[in-house]
């Protein structure tokens, strides 16, 4: 099976993605994640991201395929994987549209995170990830039970820097403008779900997984 999460920054795609991919055997693909691996390791594709990421811009549409190009062609996608994060706009999802119908393959369900501002804004300022594996928190929502300390790994917890108001405010404006047209292309393809995603985590994910098994 082949998910997309659509939603606007703060949503819970990763959140989701992450419990989804325990839960249906999946492998989550999250573009920002790759990207912001990248940019701690140094790498070209990092040096060249880092800016627009910074300012809360989308990075370049080929440099942002061609990295989920790679990891759609891995061998332990075959049976299925959660995108989140990708794609954010119309030629990302031609794009998509055309590495997998090289694979011969669909994808199954698009599900779209519907979050009201308020949320957003309260769930991005409180965030906290693992520096090492990546996990989730948020200070008041999902608090680690020992301060600045990750449950899963024991990793130390951090604020992203684009978590700041000024750069979420930019990511929310460049998530409107391309939003409305993804979200048409996907219904015109009749893959897409919308859910509130205002609530608490659990309760999203057992819709999630209930459309998901549904198709
Ligand atoms: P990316 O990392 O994809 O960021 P985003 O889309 O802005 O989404 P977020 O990660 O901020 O939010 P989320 O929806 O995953 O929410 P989360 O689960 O963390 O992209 C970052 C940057 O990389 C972009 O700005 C761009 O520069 C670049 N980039 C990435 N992909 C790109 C692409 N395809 N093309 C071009 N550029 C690209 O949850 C947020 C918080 O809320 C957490 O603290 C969590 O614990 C909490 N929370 C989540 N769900 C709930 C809930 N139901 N109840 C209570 N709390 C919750």
């Amino acid at each position: 099976m082949r998910i997309i999460l659509l939603g606007p920054p703060g949503a819970g795609k990763g959140t989701q993605a992450i419990n989804l991919a325990q839960r249906l055997k999946l492998v989550h693909i999250s573009t920002g994640d790759i990207l912001r691996q990248n940019v701690s390791n140094g790498t070209d594709l990092g040096k060249q991201a880092k800016g627009y990421m910074d300012s809360g811009a989308l990075v370049p549409d080929d440099l942002v395929t061609q990295m989920l190009e790679r990891q759609i062609n891995q061998p332990d996608t075959e049976k299925g994987f959660i995108l989140d994060g990708y794609p954010r706009n119309i030629s990302q999802a031609k794009a998509l549209d055309k590495i997998l119908k090289q694979k011969n393959i669909k994808i199954g369900l698009v599900v779209y995170l519907d979050t009201s501002e308020s949320v957003i804004i309260q769930r991005l300022t409180g965030r906290l990830v693992c520096k090492f594996c990546g996990a989730n928190f948020h200070i008041k929502n999902m608090p680690p039970k020992i301060d600045m300390i990750c449950d899963k790994c024991g990793g130390e917890l951090y604020q992203r820097t684009d978590d700041k108001e000024e750069t979420i405010k930019t990511r929310l404006e460049v998530y409107k403008k391309e939003a409305s047209s993804l979200i048409q292309y996907y219904e015109a393809g009749h893959q897409l779900r919308r859910i509130s995603a205002d609530e608490d985590a659990d309760p999203v994910l057992n819709k999630i997984v209930q459309l998901a098994q549904s198709i």
